[in-house]
């Protein structure tokens, strides 16, 4: 039985949200691996709008396990937050379709705060986070005195961990000119949420192992994008954790043979959210289009994302490194209505030509892309739901995408809606 994992190939937000929802309707449970609350995942079911960050978006099907692995960040506030909210929307979540591994990392307020002292001090150097403090909690759990989960369960070993973490933190905040943090507050407020969080916490690499055994298909939902992968993405403009597939196993404790089928999920033109390279960004009217017509706002923070044409260089090198077998193509619908699409097809950089992007900063800073041009279509293709549909224009734009990326296209979005979707093949098939 084929496992598959979602993982985003550009700069996140390629609408991973969509389509894990879509194909969770085949799996039995739904993962997530890496990341935080620094995710937004929109679901558009029949005109009602459900915005997830934390929870997996499986959760909103009913009769589905939804875990959180314990390679996410998990900040235990935000995730009742966020329970709260789905809950007004009808959506119940208890410990029957949630489970979260016990070794997951906590995102404390302190997370936070260095998270925001860090960014303001950096000025013009900022790397533009969502200021959730994902950085500073990963930061801490690879230096060995992060809270865990599990450490929630017994006094004597969380004040033994807050004295490791608070004695690091009250170095460093003093260092950026912060109060020292308030031991006692924090402890109280961590026995206090304690109760309602342990309910759900669970060896995960265990239950999900039986499951796997028992023939139940498991779907992993990653966030972020592999752009924003702490070794592969645009250093340091990324995200601190492992986007990649790999990170599936690692993330939630199974080997990587549970992998199956590894979906890219690719946005039919380029976003990035916050700083760092960009080499085929539009600042011009192009790009103001592609913004609008895409409602191309971050769903955690509001702000405006950057626009440009398609790079399948870009997409080409992070299929490969994810080891997609096929991808989701989304937000074809966008381009309706341009006349001429560019493609970018390779970079120079000082008049030497390059088929991939360098990994070193002053060269990322000089590339120029490579276009090639299409004609684009008039015709309307939001909303189809089979090829039929589509322009001819718009079936020759995702072909040369294929060939171009050199991985074939297993699904297709045309808006934002869940049934607005062209399956070409089912990434759950053996
Ligand atoms: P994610 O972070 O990868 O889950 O993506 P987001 O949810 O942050 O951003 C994708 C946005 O595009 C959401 O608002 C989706 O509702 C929307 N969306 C997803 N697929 C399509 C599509 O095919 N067409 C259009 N027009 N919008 C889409
Ligand atoms: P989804 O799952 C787009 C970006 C931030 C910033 C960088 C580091 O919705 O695709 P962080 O707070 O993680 O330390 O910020 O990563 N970023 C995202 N951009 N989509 C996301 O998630 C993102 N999560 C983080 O904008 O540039
Ligand atoms: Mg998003």
């Amino acid at each position: 039985m084929a496992n598959v994992v979602v993982v985003g190939a550009q700069w996140g937000d390629e609408g991973k949200g969509k389509i894990v929802d879509w194909l969770s309707e085949r799996a039995d449970v739904i993962a997530r691996f890496q990341g935080g609350h620094n995710a937004g995942h929109t679901l558009v079911i029949g005109g009602k709008v459900f915005k997830l960050s934390l929870l997996p978006s499986g959760i909103v099907r009913a009769g589905k396990l939804a875990v959180i692995g314990n390679g996410v960040v998990l900040d235990p506030w935000a995730l009742f937050t966020e329970i709260d909210k789905l809950a007004a929307q009808g959506v119940a979540i208890s410990t029957d379709n949630l489970m979260i591994a016990e070794n997951t990392p906590l995102i404390l307020p302190l997370h936070q705060d260095l998270d925001k002292l860090r960014e303001d001090a950096a000025g013009k150097a900022k790397i533009g986070t969502t200021g959730r403090g994902i950085g500073p909690a990963y930061e801490d759990k690879v230096g060995r005195r992060v809270i865990r989960v599990a450490d929630l369960a017994d006094r004597d070993t969380l004040e033994a961990r807050l004295d490791r973490l608070l004695a690091h933190h009250d170095a460093l905040r003093q260092g950026l000119g912060a109060t020292p943090i308030d031991r006692a507050e924090l402890t109280e407020k961590l026995l206090e949420i304690a109760p309602k969080l342990l309910p759900y916490a669970a060896p995960v690499w265990k239950v999900l192992g039986e499951m796997r055994r028992a023939g139940k298909r498991i779907l992993f939902e990653g966030a972020q994008g592999s752009l924003l992968d702490i070794d592969f993405g645009t250093y340091p403009y990324v995200t601190s954790s492992t986007t990649m597939s790999g990170m599936a196993a690692t993330g939630t404790g199974l080997g990587p043979s549970a992998i199956g089928f590894v979906l890219g999920i690719v946005k039919a033109y380029t976003t990035r959210v916050g700083e760092g390279p960009f080499p085929t960004e539009l600042l011009d009217e192009d790009g103001q289009r592609l913004g609008e017509r895409g409602h191309e706002f971050g769903t955690v923070t509001g702000r405006k994302r950057r626009c440009g044409w398609f790079d399948a260089v870009l997409v080409r090198q992070t299929c490969a490194i994810s080891g997609v077998n096929g991808i989701a193509l989304t937000k074809l619908d966008v381009l309706d209505g341009f006349k001429t699409l560019k493609i970018c097809v390779g970079y120079e950089i000082d008049g030497v030509r390059y088929d991939y992007l360098p990994t070193a900063a002053a060269l990322q800073a000089r590339v120029v892309p490579i276009y090639e041009e299409m004609d684009g279509w008039s015709e309307s293709t939001q909303g189809a739901r089979s090829w039929a549909e589509l322009p001819a224009a718009a079936i020759k734009y995702v072909r040369r995408i294929e060939e171009l990326i050199q991985c074939p296209v297993a699904m297709l979005s045309t808006s934002p809606e869940r049934d607005d979707t062209i399956l070409v093949t089912d990434p759950f098939a053996d």
